[in-house]
């Protein structure tokens, strides 16, 4: 029997360089994607997969990520004044159970690593998830309940696969795989953060879903910096490699980097084009306006 997956990390502490002047003063995760914060489309794949703990990790000037998740009374009695009943339902419809939220702070920008291991009090001995925000992963099976599905079966530590361009590896953490053990699963027996092309074992790349087993945080205290000089989690995984098995699920839907301008306005038009309650010709509208 695995134990299973309650507890989700949401790595929220960094600055959003690459979105400036947007992100000066409103945290990236916040940024909207059709009508609802980028962060809240991830929350929401958490809860499909069984997630019922959300953990922030966040820094200086998140402030407002913890209102989001809070109910606001002001606002909730303005608008039940004023029969706002559908607006209503839209701010509340999301919330978190009371006490299902926790936030901590990564007091400095010292890497992935490091900020999953400022959850490790919060998350305790019990194996947890991390979504990476950043990722926004459309597909009808959310990612993470197909990893929590496979891991049922396997136990172990899972991570979410993509194919990248080959000439792109030394933007991600590339895998190398063992057997496959299903169509869709396989195991990982090595991995490497940013290697160049010529060194990376595969193109398969760890797309910002992770299910890991709490020994992670012994291994994480003591990581050296690695790729960028930061404290990468990829690096402790490779060492937990040795003590526990790692398999990899190949995520068959569309997935946007809304760290980058490209992906952030290609996953509005995604999640947008789908809205009828917009317009009921939404897809054609945008279709007019590509063409
Ligand atoms: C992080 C991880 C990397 C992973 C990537 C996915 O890198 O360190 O292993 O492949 O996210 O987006 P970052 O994008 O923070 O540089």
């Amino acid at each position: 029997m695995t134990k299973t997956i309650r507890k989700a990390v949401f790595p929220v502490a960094g600055l959003g360089t690459r979105f400036l002047p947007a992100t000066k003063a409103v945290p990236k995760e916040m940024l909207t994607v059709v009508d609802r914060p980028a962060l809240q489309y991830v929350v929401d794949e958490a809860k499909a997969a069984g997630i019922e703990h959300f953990v922030f990790v966040t820094g200086r000037g998140k402030a407002i990520i913890e209102d989001h998740f809070d109910i606001n009374f002001e606002l909730n009695a303005t608008l039940e004044s004023r029969n706002k009943t559908e607006a209503l339902e839209s701010v509340n419809r999301d919330l978190p159970k009371a006490g299902a939220t926790s936030f901590t702070r990564q007091q400095a920008p010292l890497g992935l690593g490091h900020a999953v291991w400022c959850a490790r009090d919060i998350i305790g001995d019990e194996p947890f998830a991390v979504l990476l925000p950043d990722m926004l992963m459309k597909h009808h099976t959310p990612c993470l309940k197909s990893m929590v599905d496979a891991y049922a079966k396997t136990g172990g530590n899972v991570l979410s696969l993509e194919a990248c361009d080959p000439a792109q590896t030394s933007s991600y953490g590339i895998v190398a795989l063992g057997d496959t053990l299903d169509e869709d699963v396989h195991q990982i027996k090595g991995m490497v953060e940013k290697p160049k092309p010529a060194e990376a074992p595969s193109n398969l790349f760890i797309s910002g879903r992770y299910i890991l087993q709490p020994e992670i945080f012994d291994l994480l205290e003591t990581q050296e910096r690695g790729a960028g000089n930061e404290i990468q989690l990829t690096d402790s995984m490779l060492r937990l490699v040795e003590t526990s098995p790692f398999y990899g699920v190949r995520f068959r839907g569309t997935t946007f980097d809304t760290g980058t301008k490209l992906g952030f306005l290609q996953a509005n038009i995604a999640y947008g084009q789908e809205r009828t309650d917009i317009h009921p010709n939404i897809k054609s509208e945008l279709a007019a306006l590509l063409r």
